[in-house]
Parts: structure tokens; C-alpha cells; sequence
């Protein structure tokens, strides 16, 4: 990445604010420019153009190696995709004044402190960490086959696996809004970072998330401002130029098109994190629904995870031969997948898998990325219905069906698809 002008601004610049932001209409969003040239429509499964959701196909997802290319990589928007430049783009950090009001979001005594990416890119040491992103509706089909749940009907493809690196939050929270580590024991131990985007969307002034204070200033937390995917700059649908990025946690928590941080003592006022991504009780369905959201936590760790992705469902094989099957599997919090577990008859017997690579974080030693993971069994000479799950480090395993929610979030019941054999006599 290039700057026309050198943007040596000092971070601590006072006596600036973010942008006020207002409400826009459905209608009134412009989709009139989004980065449709750049995205390889014909690996994705596009369940929706405006905004832009798609899901990569299976095979292709788990053909594609252990980190996912971005033309690869799923993509879940809320809103049109900003066009920002990246030598006006400017993080505000909003810094409390008085300690007696601190982190008091409310109190006149917040100064904002503008970052610049040249800022972001050049005074923290640069973090390099691999995580998985996982939305929380990934596998909603499962579920929408239960009863009627409400958002994109996502099949197992909305996770994907990528190399991030930019500054961590850490660093940055630690140097801009003086907090540190050992703050965390009284007063702000329950405390949030919220973050801001700097897009539209209709359900809010903008989207927005927020992370617990502890888990940002962690350093095995691993929470880091990403400025490149894979090595290059990110692209426009995953966040350019600057997108938080929550290893571990939901995909809802990696806010891309980051314009605002600020601590405070309560997570998050956005819709994103108060009226969205939460198990709802079962009792909850489109009539009450707008009364049970203080009801249910707002998600943060992703739950263990485990799909085949290929063979696909109802897909034919040769009868005759041997059959490998592919998958990945996920856990959430840094936990490892511990065991991949495959049954071909109906979930009364299970082995082990034959292959299963998952690389720890070098420096944290946390689980950020997902395995893949592979078996080959004979042959299936009849239908037969394949039987994935996963255990995790902490022993939590994945339950035999699912688990029914109104917004149809963290479906993560055994996988399972169909085979169908062709016998091949004359092979
Ligand atoms: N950030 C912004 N600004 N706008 C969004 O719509 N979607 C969130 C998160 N961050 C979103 C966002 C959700 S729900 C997910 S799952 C991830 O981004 C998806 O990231 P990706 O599109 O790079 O795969």
C-alpha cells in the first residue's frame, strides 16, 4: 500500500470528533458502486446481491487448502460496500478525560483521538495471525428445515480461513487510551470496546460491535486491526482498508470498515450486538421476538464445528471404489478440534479420521484457524448416509440434531450427506 502524502499526524491530536452519523431508509442505500468486477461470482453461491452474501461452494472451500483466497472466502455485508480512500481514512479513538467519569460514554469528558492509516500501518509493531471467521448463521438451512427462522438461509459455507495482520488491539488501545493489562482487575473488568464502521445500513446509524475489554487487551487474545488478507491489502468486500479482526469469536465481532473504538462500560448499543446473534429461547418466534432480546446473551465464542464438504449431498459415486471424504472443523475461544469422528451406519459406530492438520498460533498457541480434515473408506456399494463431529479440547461435541432458534443461529448438529452409488460392471 502506497500514501500520496506522508500522514505523520500525531495520534494524539485533540479537539476532533468522529462524523455524525444518521439514519438511512432501506430504499435510500446506493448500491450503485460495489466491487462487482472483483468477485468470482462463479465460486460462490450468492444468496443475495444487495447487499452482497455469498457463500463459496463446498468442495471449492475445502479444495481450496488450508488458508481460503479471497475470491474464495464467503462474504457477509449488511449494507453497500464503502469506497474509501486510504489517505483520508482516519480511526477515532475516544480517550476519557477524567479518570472519576472513565470510560463513562455519556460524559462530557471524551476526547477523540484520530488515527491515520499511515499511523495504523507504521507506529505498532505489525501482528501476523491465522484465524477462521465463522458467521453465526453459518448452516441456518438446518434449521430453517426445523420451523421458520428469520435472516439469509446460509448453508455450511459461511466460514473460511485467512492469514490477517495489522497492529494489535492491545497495543494500540494501550498507547492511545491509556489502558492497560492490570486496569482490568476492579474497575473496568466487565467493560467493552465497541467499534463503528464507516458504511450504511438500515438497521442502524452504521454497523456496529462490541468485544469485552478483557478479551482486546489480552495478548493471547490475538484481537488485531487488519489492514491485509493473505499478504495483500484487503479487498473492498472484506474491509479495506482497516477491519477488526476477533479470533474466536463470531464473524458478527470482526467489524470491517473500522472508523470508531471506544471503551465503555457497557457492550455495545447497536443493533448488531443488542437485537442480533443471539440463541433466542424456543419459545421466541416473530410475534414476540421484539420483547426477548434482553433475554439471551450476545454471542461471542463460536461453538464446535465440524462439515463435510464433499462428497455434497445426494452426490453419485462409483460403488466399486474407494470414497474420501473432506471436511473442516472449527472451535471457538482458541480451543483445539481435538477429534474428527466419521459413522457410516447411522451414528452406532465411529472412526477416527484419517488426516487432520490444525496449526496452533506460533506465538499464543491458540487455535485461531480451523482443520481440514480428510478419511477414505472403502467403498459404499448402497445409499449411504456420512456422519461427521468434532470434539474439542474442552470435550464439548457437537449434538445429534438441531438445536432450533428463531434466528437460526450456531446450528452446529452432526453433518451429514447422502450418497447415492452407480455400480460400473464393465470397469
Ligand atoms: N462489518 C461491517 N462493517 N459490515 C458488515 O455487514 N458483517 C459482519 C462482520 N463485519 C459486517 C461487518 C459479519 S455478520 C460477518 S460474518 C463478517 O463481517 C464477515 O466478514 P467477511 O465478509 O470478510 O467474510
Amino acid at each position: 500500500m502506497n500514501f500520496q502524502h506522508s500522514h505523520g499526524d500525531n495520534p494524539h491530536t485533540s479537539h476532533v470528533h468522529p462524523p455524525e452519523k444518521h439514519h438511512i431508509h432501506e430504499s435510500q442505500l446506493d448500491y450503485s458502486n460495489e466491487p462487482t468486477p472483483t468477485r468470482s461470482l462463479s465460486n460462490f453461491i450468492v444468496h443475495c446481491h444487495t447487499p452482497f452474501n455469498a457463500e463459496p461452494q463446498l468442495p471449492l472451500l475445502v479444495n481450496s487448502g488450508q488458508v481460503t483466497p479471497a475470491n474464495v472466502f464467503f462474504k457477509r455485508n449488511h449494507g453497500p460496500i464503502p469506497d474509501i480512500a486510504l489517505d483520508d481514512h482516519k480511526v477515532f479513538i475516544g480517550v476519557q478525560q477524567n479518570p472519576q467519569y472513565y470510560f463513562n460514554t455519556e460524559s462530557p469528558a471524551i476526547e477523540w483521538r484520530q488515527v491515520s492509516m499511515y499511523d495504523i500501518m507504521t507506529k505498532w509493531p505489525k501482528a501476523t495471525i491465522t484465524a477462521s471467521l465463522q458467521c453465526a448463521g453459518n448452516r441456518r438451512d438446518g434449521l430453517a428445515a426445523v420451523k421458520e427462522v428469520k435472516g439469509v438461509i446460509w448453508g455450511a459455507g459461511t466460514t473460511s480461513n485467512a492469514v490477517w495482520s495489522g497492529p494489535r488491539l492491545c497495543d494500540v488501545l494501550q498507547d492511545v487510551a491509556g489502558v492497560s493489562l492490570d486496569m482490568l482487575h476492579d474497575m473496568i473488568r466487565d467493560f467493552h470496546v465497541a467499534f463503528e464502521a464507516d458504511d450504511h445500513v438500515h438497521e442502524d446509524v452504521c454497523y456496529g460491535s462490541s468485544i469485552p475489554l478483557r478479551k482486546a487487551m489480552d495478548p493471547a487474545g490475538d484481537v488485531i486491526l487488519a489492514y491485509e488478507m493473505n499478504g495483500k491489502p484487503l479487498s473492498r468486500d472484506h474491509g479495506f482498508p482497516l477491519r477488526v479482526i476477533v479470533p474466536g469469536f463470531i464473524g458478527a465481532r470482526s467489524v470491517k470498515y473500522l472508523q470508531k473504538i471506544l471503551i465503555q462500560p457497557q457492550e455495545s448499543k447497536s443493533f448488531f450486538q443488542r437485537h442480533d446473534y443471539k440463541i433466542l429461547p424456543p419459545w421466541v418466534n416473530h410475534d414476540n421476538v421484539d420483547q426477548s432480546w434482553d433475554t439471551a446473551a450476545s454471542l461471542t465464542e463460536m461453538n464446535i464445528q465440524c462439515v463435510i464438504c464433499t462428497p455434497t449431498e445426494q452426490q453419485v459415486v462409483a460403488s466399486s471404489k474407494p470414497v474420501t471424504i473432506k471436511g473442516y472443523a472449527i472451535a471457538g475461544g482458541g480451543r483445539a478440534v481435538y477429534r474428527v469422528e466419521i459413522s457410516i451406519d447411522g451414528g452406532h459406530t465411529w472412526e477416527p479420521v484419517d488426516k487432520m492438520e490444525q496449526k496452533p498460533d506460533k506465538k499464543s498457541g491458540m487455535y485461531w484457524a480451523w482443520a481440514l480434515w480428510e478419511k477414505t473408506v472403502p467403498r459404499m456399494n448402497k445409499s449411504t448416509e456420512i456422519i461427521a463431529r468434532a470434539y474439542d479440547s474442552s470435550g464439548n461435541v457437537q449434538p445429534e440434531f438441531p438445536i432450533w432458534n428463531y434466528r437460526g443461529v450456531m446450528n452446529n448438529a452432526w453433518s451429514r450427506v447422502h450418497t447415492l452409488p452407480i455400480f460400473q460392471h464393465h470397469m
